[in-house]
């Protein structure tokens, strides 16, 4: 069986823990995935590298995919955040978040099942910010014909080739209305980068937390699969956070590995890892922030022994 070389990004607080618990999941799944590990974040920072170091970059530009822990940004010493800019450098504009219920979870919404497609490189992300007198500061929000176009395309593009139904492009305001109305009518958003970054976290709430919703950042030349939470100082080092967001950010890189190179060994993996969790779930083994109380590893075990042959 081809193996995929994947670039794996730890990053920092909760992310070695739920990295360490996804790429035990996917090794006892038999993923034809060779790790390639890098750093970044903190962990770079304090290994005496740059917080984003070249070497990281052109790993991922050389191996085209990355699996990547949630990376600490130190807030107050003029970092601009690594995040933003491993999505900026990499050119990978268009952020997927597939923000679903799932059995075993009870929410106050039910029937969600919704992608929000997040333009990934501007808005109030550009990071031209300057102080233009004391004490007022400004940020532009920057809006090309360009990339405006071009995530529109792509949303498009992923919806039919997904056999979604329907794209939205409402007024935010309204959309948000409309949202906590009825979100089970809602199928494909399409949003700028501020609001699908505020948006992806409100649907997250919407079908029981942080802890379940995986994300894609996608450009023409790579990707990079990451959850939607980030590095969860409160919970770091405890064992406790839920590997599940990493882990459903697993099964769509196995997912684009599937469509990107034709294996179909991985779309296989990636419906076995899915089918077991899925059944983890339904068996009411959850961590804490589900209202469980098993830990990482545990939790990561109960997948493991659901895997289906
Ligand atoms: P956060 O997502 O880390 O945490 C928000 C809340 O959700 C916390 O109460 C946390 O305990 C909980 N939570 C998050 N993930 C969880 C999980 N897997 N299991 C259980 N509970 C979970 O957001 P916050 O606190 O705003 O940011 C913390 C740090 O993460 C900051 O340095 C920020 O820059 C960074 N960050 C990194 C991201 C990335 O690497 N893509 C994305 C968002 C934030």
């Amino acid at each position: 069986m081809a193996t995929h070389r994947v670039v794996l990004i730890p990053g920092d607080g909760i992310g070695p823990e739920v990295t360490a618990a996804v790429t035990r999941i996917m090794e006892a799944a038999c993923a034809p995935i060779q790790w390639v590990e890098r750093r970044a974040g903190l962990a770079a920072l304090e290994g005496g590298q740059d917080v984003l170091p070249q070497e990281t970059l052109d790993a991922i530009t050389q191996h085209k995919v990355a699996l990547k822990g949630p990376c600490t940004t130190p807030v107050g010493k003029g970092f601009a955040s690594i995040n933003v800019q491993l999505r900026k450098r990499l050119n990978l504009y268009a952020a997927v978040r597939p923000v679903r219920n799932l059995a075993g979870v009870p929410t106050r919404f039910t029937g969600v099942d919704l992608v929000v497609v997040r333009e990934n490189t501007e808005g109030l992300y550009s990071g031209i910010e300057s102080e233009v007198t004391a004490g007022v500061v400004t940020s532009l929000k920057v809006a090309t014909k360009t990339a405006c176009e071009r995530i529109a395309r792509w949303a498009f593009a992923y919806a039919s080739r997904r056999g979604r139904r329907e794209v939205t492009e409402l007024i935010i305001d309204a959309g948000c209305m409309r949202l906590v109305q009825d979100p089970a009518r809602f199928d494909v958003l399409l949003m700028e980068n501020l609001y699908g970054d505020v948006v992806s976290d409100l649907c997250a709430g919407m079908v029981g937390g942080l802890g379940i919703v995986p994300g894609a950042n996608i450009g023409d030349d790579g990707a990079i699969f990451e959850a939607v939470h980030g590095s969860a100082p409160d919970i770091a080092g405890q064992g406790i956070a839920n590997p599940l967001a990493l882990l459903m950010s697993g099964v769509m890189m196995l997912n684009h590995l599937a469509d990107t190179r034709g294996d179909a060994a991985c779309r296989r993996v990636a419906q076995r890892i899915k089918e077991a969790y899925n059944r983890a779930l339904a068996d009411g083994k959850k961590t804490r922030d589900l209202g469980g109380d098993l830990s990482t590893d545990v939790f990561a075990q109960a997948v493991i022994e659901r895997l289906p042959a």
